[in-house]
């Protein structure tokens, strides 16, 4: 059988390249076409499509996955979700992942990517247990980086885990683009020899490496690929979808994807991207190849933050200097993969520790609350100097994060109770409080006025 695709251009392809800002009918211009693929999934939701939906374009996401549902009948829909983060960027009660779970499968999709930023596997519980309990296909990605801890044995020993938690299948989540040919010819046949689920890849093509990784993983067994439609492919986003199928034509790994369908659909896309690139949105740095990621190791995303901070800061000089820091503070801070929030914090505390002249003199809260356990376990041992140098004499949590955490549905449906008409939108507020409470009142507004018009001419 041939290696499956899933395509991320309606998902991460928009994501790293144009913030995600492709609105729903950009989308559904091609989703008809994109189901007639055979791709093994769309990847169409999660990440920062639900943020950008209520906070820019003023749409509902709800929508927006049931409509793409409706045009994708044959297609299976994925979606990437941050374990005990949901989709937001601190830990949410139990009953909330539940009931995100449970919605979500319920308005369309079927594949559930759930993945932890420290791989601490107690954050994926409640979603996995979730997604069982509702008939999802559970995934549990692993966040993929380098560091001492961070050898091939600790990824096999964590797919090990995973298999035994009830996850349906397994992804390297390689945020950062910085996993290399020959790595990942080894860690996929490590893999393969020591779990049975069905094995994925996703990385990006920031360093200028992914084609040629994709390649060997597939070499190696990787069962399925995540590729973006061209118009979306490539810079920071993923290897591009008909490159690949070019390229696999007619070997035993053929995915038999369906050219007509797929240049069709690019088509159509080529030109909304052309409209993105007329009105800025596109910016050209994110096309172009960065190997300083390989260098550093350090994902493209968090290279241009920190550029801008130190722009911000009139310290544009001190570039090189925050470079080297980076991976100092890592250590600290025992290794924590650089994707969201951790990318943002090691980032943040590594400027502070440059510009303030003195190491940890300033700390952002999240690095604080990270030292005291509640994001979760690190990935190796803290230094515990420069903790107690932060934190003091406070307590440090060794349990599960998210169980000091009250339930908070029904406390939102309550609070919200005038303006949510569905459980959805109780979600929606929950998530995003004050970007969802301002589009749906918004909505609601709207809604009222069309229903005195109408009353006007009965
Ligand atoms: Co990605």
């Amino acid at each position: 059988m041939g290696v499956k695709i899933v395509d991320t251009c309606l998902r991460d392809g928009h994501q790293s390249l144009i913030a995600t800002r492709l609105t729903t009918k950009d989308i559904l211009s091609i989703a008809s076409d994109l189901d007639k693929v055979g791709y093994h999934a769309l990847e169409v939701w999660g990440g920062a499509t639900f943020d950008s939906c209520l906070r820019f374009l003023n749409e509902d996401p709800w929508e927006r996955l049931r409509l793409i549902r409706k045009a994708c009948p044959n297609t299976k829909l994925q979606m990437l979700f941050r374990g005990q983060n949901i989709l937001g960027y601190r830990h949410y009660s139990d009953d909330l992942v539940e009931k995100f779970v449970q919605k979500s499968l319920e308005n369309g999709i079927d594949i559930i990517r759930v993945f932890d930023a420290l791989n601490d596997v107690r954050n994926l519980k409640s979603a996995v247990d979730a997604c069982k309990k509702y008939g999802g296909h559970c995934q549990i990605a692993l966040s993929y980086t380098t560091s001492p801890v961070h050898t091939i044995d600790y990824y096999v020993e964590l797919a090990k885990e995973v298999e035994k938690m009830g996850g349906n299948s397994l992804c390297i989540k390689d945020m950062a683009g910085v996993l290399l040919p020959e790595a990942a010819y080894e860690l996929f046949s490590r893999l393969k020899a020591n779990c049975s689920l069905d094995l994925e890849l996703h990385t990006h093509c920031t360093g200028g490496v992914a084609e040629m990784t994709v390649l060997k993983a597939i070499e190696a067994g990787c069962d399925i690929v995540d590729t973006a439609l061209s118009p979306f492919s490539g810079g920071t986003s993923q290897p591009c979808t008909e490159a690949l199928q070019y390229v696999l034509q007619n070997t035993k790994d053929d995915p038999k994807l369906n050219l007509e369908y797929l240049n069709k659909a690019s088509a159509t896309l080529t030109k909304i991207k052309d409209d993105f690139i007329a009105k800025g949105v596109l910016n050209p740095k994110a096309l172009t190849v960065n190997p300083n990621i390989l260098k550093y190791q350090v994902p493209g995303g968090m290279l241009s933050n920190l550029m801008s901070q130190l722009k911000g800061q009139g310290a544009m000089d001190r570039y090189e200097e925050v470079l080297r820091e980076i991976p100092k503070v890592r250590k600290d801070l025992g290794y924590p993969p650089l994707v969201t929030p951790m990318s943002q914090m090691v980032g943040t505390q590594a400027v502070m520790n440059i510009l303030a002249g003195e190491r940890y003199k300033m700390v952002p809260k999240e690095v604080n609350e990270y030292l005291r356990g509640l994001y979760g376990k690190a990935p190796a041992e803290v230094n515990e100097e420069v903790r107690r140098k932060i934190i003091g004499d406070a307590k440090v949590i060794t349990h599960r994060p998210a169980d000091d955490i009250l339930p908070e549905f029904d406390v939102m449906k309550e609070k919200y109770k005038d303006i949510v008409t569905c459980d959805e939108d109780v979600l929606s507020c929950a998530l995003f409080e004050n970007v969802a409470v301002k589009f749906l009142e918004n909505r609601n507004k709207k809604e009222e006025d069309e229903v005195v018009e109408i009353n006007l001419y009965v």
